[in-house]
């Protein structure tokens, strides 16, 4: 037995258990991913990369960033490429949270807000989406706002709800928080269509972030963006490992952003399927709660457990959020074609 003590924030925070493994093969429902995969265009930039001798030599990124600068419309020191949205959270975290700082989430939302900030030793304080629809909860969240907030993480649409707030409502809270770092996650933007990212001009405390996880298809490569100020984009520079996005990444983030109509086709076929899953669940006396996001959060009370374990000897993943809201479980939507086999299964079951 060693002797070692790790830090008390790591002592005291709870551990996060992503189930990552045993899910090739079947249908992923579970995570919110593409589920047709990335551009071949995509495939065909890495090919073309690993065949070239880049890969001995540390990677540069100042191509990536001015591509991706001038396709996101803003300048290039407004931008810093991360390793996944989870890198833009950690980074923010340590360069504007200290152990015992006011850090403000909502509840239920992306389990790695709260992790980073415990990571970080900060106090966390939570408030919750509303039942019965779960909306956004704006009067009680400004009101949560204290001056010595130190970071205040959303996003936008949320994630387990599927809900997403206005920019009004955005407004309202980086008004009432200057002195807090604010990070509006989009990592499910192209699915709503509704963006702060204009924003960041007019807000020295705003943070927006996206991925190239979802609708993209790369969560594999671990790839995403923040955008702010140039200011705080070079304190944000200076508090990240030099190389801690892969040269391979930004290659296919760079691919990807060149070929718009695969995104654009993959995302008119979710929205399809979404709708087609919200009316089948109805169909079936399932409640769901209104999506702008790339999934569908519905009850099925206390046969949700069952219900996910059926799906899954059948073929098909899907995630229990009974955890976050009693009785609820999370589908993905792919294509319509995916929404069928799942629609399918859970009429033969319910
Ligand atoms: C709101 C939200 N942000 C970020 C992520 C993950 O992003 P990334 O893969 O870029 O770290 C997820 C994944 O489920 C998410 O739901």
């Amino acid at each position: 037995m060693s002797d070692l003590r790790p830090r008390e924030a790591v002592l005291r925070m709870a551990a996060y258990h992503p189930p990552t493994d045993g899910r090739e093969g079947k249908l992923r429902l579970d995570f919110n991913e593409n589920t047709v995969g990335c551009s071949p265009a995509v495939i065909a930039a890495l090919r073309e990369y690993t065949r070239t001798t880049a890969l001995p030599v540390y990677p540069e990124y100042g191509d990536a960033r001015r591509e991706l600068a001038t396709h996101f419309g803003v300048a290039e020191d407004e931008l810093l490429l991360t390793n996944g949205t989870d890198e833009a959270i950690q980074i923010l975290m340590n360069t504007f949270v200290d152990a015992g700082d006011d850090v403000l989430l909502l509840k239920p939302s992306y389990a790695m807000y709260r992790f980073y900030a415990e990571l970080a030793g900060a106090a966390v304080r939570e408030v919750e989406y509303l039942e019965p629809h779960l909306d956004f909860p704006a009067e009680a969240l400004t009101a949560a706002i204290r001056s010595d907030t130190k970071a205040l993480f959303l996003a936008n649409p949320n994630n387990p709800t599927g809900s997403s707030t206005s920019l009004d409502v955005l407004r309202r809270i980086l008004d009432r928080a200057p002195q807090a770092a604010v990070l509006i996650d989009e990592a499910y933007f192209e699915f709503c269509g509704l963006t702060a990212l204009p924003l960041i001009g007019v807000y020295p405390n705003l943070f927006v972030c996206r991925t190239f996880s979802k609708a993209y298809g790369l969560a594999a490569m671990r790839v995403g963006c923040v955008f702010s100020q140039a200011g705080n984009i070079a304190w944000l520079r200076k508090a990240q490992s030099p190389y801690s996005v892969n040269a391979l990444a930004a290659v296919a983030a760079q691919a990807a952003i060149r070929d718009p109509d695969y995104v654009s086709s993959y995302v008119a076929q979710v929205v399809a399927a979404r709708d087609q899953i919200i009316a089948g669940l109805a169909g079936l006396g399932l409640p769901t709660y209104p999506s702008q996001a790339n999934f569908v959060l519905f009850r099925a009370g206390d046969r949700a457990v069952p219900l996910r374990d059926e799906l899954r000897r059948r073929g098909i993943l899907v995630r229990d959020r009974g955890a976050d809201i009693d009785g609820c479980v999370r589908v993905t939507c792919g294509t319509p074609e995916h929404a069928s086999r799942f629609l399918d299964e859970i009429k033969e079951l319910w």
